[in-house]
């Protein structure tokens, strides 16, 4: 028997994010609300901390602030999904709670790239154990106007039909979304493509983790693009996530809509994957990650997380995210509240692996922010005159704001995660960093400055 990596130093790991027990995680996948729970599942390789064929790790939540990790719910052991159980969704139907995800395949002959992909169904009635639907895979190939690049699929219900969006690459080498309809969950029928990348370096080769939902009246198309090149301040990271905003017409599969926009700044956001709450609010994870990082959490027998859980809100066809309200239940102290005219550097927080720091500034003059350990550092600076944010940690990510002289920074610490989020979630940038000790935060400002800082603890339920 193989057996499940072990974690053999805790010194990276997080308190109030959804990780692996060990192992490497990737993309949230199957975000549902299910009899009581909500349900997040993830890519997971439990037997190390590299990525491997995929299963989905689980865990579920009734709060959206204390997670509960449960038992591998999808294992890539049936002929249908035998190389990798990759991302997919989730949906009730009739009080079943239903998975449908991409089977991976190889060709025999050793290269990584030579694959094939299908989808496939898999149940549950309590929420913790899965069967395999019988006829896997529900949706054996490729269209014929696509490329092996097909995957991620991503359901939803609309007026007693089922619709899926898929990841794809079409003929002609371009990233694409496509779609599918069915009655039962079981049977599809193709529809074509809903959007395509306007280039290959401009919008990407390949669209991985597409999510299609309604926000204020608009139809958003959020998905993460390959392919995609810098340009200037934009498109830093490896690959990018981002989202168009428009209208679908659901009697044509037309999608009217606008540019590609980035939903996040920061080095470390990929693969997301909403769902819509009991109570009307569009939630969001991320995978807190980025393909072909460092993850120094490697060595200590895991690698990678999702991102603290976000609200998403559409405002002149922009997407703010911000933190669900549920967080303010991690504060188990306040640690310092102030409201002061700051002049100098002044000493926010130190000594905390777990904190929020909430911050108003009223100024009209460039302000900075330091987290630092020792000759370790990560830094956000604003310039007022282009109203900019520049976060250093590393190499430099931007993010340009709406003028504004009154700015409102929202920042989760966890460990070795740091979540900047401006103006409400105008702006946010998410970030890994590996420091030996808590990060002493530093403002250097000339402004009037409110100030709370809470002490933090979400830990995780042990499942019995
Ligand atoms: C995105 C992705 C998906 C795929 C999964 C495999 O990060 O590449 O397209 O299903 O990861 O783990």
């Amino acid at each position: 028997m193989k057996q499940m990596i072990k974690l053999n130093n805790d010194r990276y790991r997080l308190g109030y994010h959804v990780s692996a027990p060990a192992g490497w995680i990737n993309d949230p996948n199957g975000f549902c609300y299910y009899k009581g729970y909500y349900h997040i599942f993830y890519q997971y390789h439990p037997y190390s901390a590299d990525w491997g064929p995929m299963h989905w790790g689980h865990s579920r939540s009734k709060d959206l602030v204390h997670w509960e990790s449960l038992p591998i719910a999808l294992a890539p052991d049936t002929k249908a999904d035998e190389d990798g159980c990759f991302s997919g969704s989730a949906i009730v139907k009739d009080d079943v709670l239903y998975l449908i995800y991409t089977g991976h395949h190889y060709y025999d002959d050793g290269d990584p790239d030579h694959f094939w992909q299908n989808q496939n169904l898999a149940y549950s009635t309590d929420g913790i154990n899965f069967t395999k639907y019988e006829n896997n895979p529900i949706i054996a190939s490729a269209p014929e106007d696509n490329t092996h690049h097909f995957r991620d699929p991503k359901v939803w219900e609309k007026d007693g039909k089922y619709y899926m969006i898929l990841g794809s690459q079409g003929k002609d080498g371009v990233g694409r979304a496509i779609t599918y309809r069915s009655d039962d969950l079981k049977d599809w029928q193709y529809l074509g493509e809903i959007a395509k990348a306007n280039g290959l370096t401009t919008e990407g080769f390949m669209w991985e983790c597409p999510d299609f939902f309604e926000l204020a009246d608009k139809d958003i198309l959020l998905l993460s693009p390959q392919g995609i090149e810098a340009q200037g301040q934009k498109y830093l990271n490896l690959f990018q996530t981002g989202y168009f905003v428009g209208n679908f017409d659901y009697s044509t599969n037309t999608f009217e809509h606008g540019g590609f926009t980035e939903l996040d700044h920061g080095h470390d956001f990929y693969a997301t994957q909403t769902t819509l709450a009991p109570d009307g609010r569009r939630l969001v994870f991320g995978w807190m990650d980025m393909w072909e990082s460092k993850f120094p959490e490697k060595a200590d027998g895991w690698a990678g997380a999702l991102t603290l859980l976000r609200e998403l809100e559409l405002k002149d066809d922009q997407l703010y995210m911000r933190p669900v309200k549920e967080a303010v239940q991690l504060r188990t102290a306040e640690i310092s509240a102030w409201n002061k005219q700051v002049t100098e550097k002044t000493l926010l927080c130190e000594n905390e692996h777990q904190a929020e720091i909430d911050l108003t500034l009223t100024t009209d003059q460039a302000f900075e922010l330091a987290f630092t350990d020792q000759d370790k550092q990560v830094k956000l600076t604003f310039d007022q005159a282009t109203h900019t944010f520049t976060l250093l940690n590393g190499d430099a990510r931007y993010a340009s704001i709406k003028p504004n002289s009154e700015l409102k920074l929202q920042i989760f610490i966890d460990t070795s995660s740091l979540e900047i989020f401006i103006n409400d979630g105008e702006a946010v940038f998410t970030e890994r960093f590996y420091f030996d000790n808590a990060p002493q935060v530093w403002l250097t400002a000339k402004a009037q400055c409110l100030t709370q800082v809470y002490r933090l603890n979400g830990q995780a339920i042990t499942f019995e």
